[in-house]
């Protein structure tokens, strides 16, 4: 009886009440009216413009209307998306930042979190003598731009913002940065289980990450592979060897990556394309993460 399913009435923040549904939790960091930084706690913050190759990199943040944070996002354009690592401390202040209701300068006399100054260059929006302060425990931030360029409609029986947060720049700290480029390594995430019975938050640590390798019955056949790489621009040669170290990469995205490599060769004025070019590309491409 405990295997079969039920049906589950759909109630208001269905994700928190009539589901289990694993939240990010973040900072976000915006300006109040006299140029103070106020950081409220969010769950509800996704990447929502992924376009490959493209100029548009955005979340989307879902924000009861009358915050502070949408409030400001709204009047100035910027914000930042801090992620905190999981430490129960940090999960207890954001639930105390959380309460709805109070002014940056009551909800910030309790906040643990140290503030420093934007990391970006260039002078900040008209009327604004400075971006949103960063959260220096963060792990990673978004400094981001409210996109109107993709206005979501206000829904009218919602009381939130759904708003579209262009991200201007991404920064980590250092260490992290070393295991996103190595592969290896992940910082402590908190994952939020949401406002559940409208007593508490929950919260969990994730357990150890593990990997699972690209089947390998779904690799394709280096010949076929071959045959897509030699018919895509006939200046460009490639090498067996070259093609092997692609036969992992899905077919829907097979194109895409020769393309890439072919503009790269073409930049380099090489002709054919070896091993060793496809471990330089792939270098630079790390670097460039
Ligand atoms: C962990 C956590 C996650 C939350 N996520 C959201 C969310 O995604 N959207 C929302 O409108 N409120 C969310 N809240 C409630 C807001 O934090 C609350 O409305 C708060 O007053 C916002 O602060 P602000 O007015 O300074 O923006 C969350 C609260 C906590 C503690």
């Amino acid at each position: 009886m405990s295997q079969e399913f039920v049906d589950v009435r759909i109630l208001d923040n269905f994700y928190q009440t009539s589901s289990f549904f694993p939240m990010p939790v973040l900072l976000v960091s915006t300006l109040n009216e006299s140029g103070t930084t106020n950081l409220g706690p969010y769950s509800l913050c996704f990447p929502y413009l992924v376009v490959p190759g493209g100029e548009s990199h955005a979340m989307v943040l879902i924000a009861r209307s009358d915050s502070n944070t949408a409030q400001n996002i709204v009047r100035t354009k910027v914000c930042s998306l801090n992620f905190i690592p999981d430490k129960k401390k940090y999960m207890k202040n954001c639930v105390l930042l959380g309460y709805p209701g109070e002014t940056t300068e009551e909800k910030m006399k309790n906040s643990i979190f140290t503030l420093r100054p934007s990391t970006r260059s260039g002078p900040p929006p008209e009327g604004l003598s400075k971006f949103p302060d960063i959260v220096n425990e963060a792990f990673q931030i978004f400094e981001c731009t409210w996109d109107e360029r993709h206005p979501l409609q206000p829904i009218p029986s919602s009381q939130s913002s759904h708003l579209v947060l262009s991200i201007d720049k991404i920064i980590m700290k250092n260490k992290w940065k070393d295991s996103l480029l190595k592969g290896k390594g992940f910082p402590r995430v908190p994952i939020d289980y949401g406002y559940r019975d409208n007593i508490q938050f929950w919260f969990t640590k994730h357990s150890k990450p593990y990997s699972l390798p690209v089947p390998s019955t779904k690799e394709a056949p280096v010949e076929v592979v071959q045959y897509a790489c030699d018919r895509f621009d006939p200046d460009i040669k490639w090498e067996k060897a070259a093609c092997a170290k692609i036969v992992k990469v899905p077919n829907i995205f097979l194109k895409r990556v020769i393309k890439g490599v072919v503009t790269a060769a073409k930049e380099e004025g090489i002709t054919v394309i070896t091993p060793e070019f496809m471990d330089k590309v792939q270098d630079k491409r790390s670097s460039e993460k």
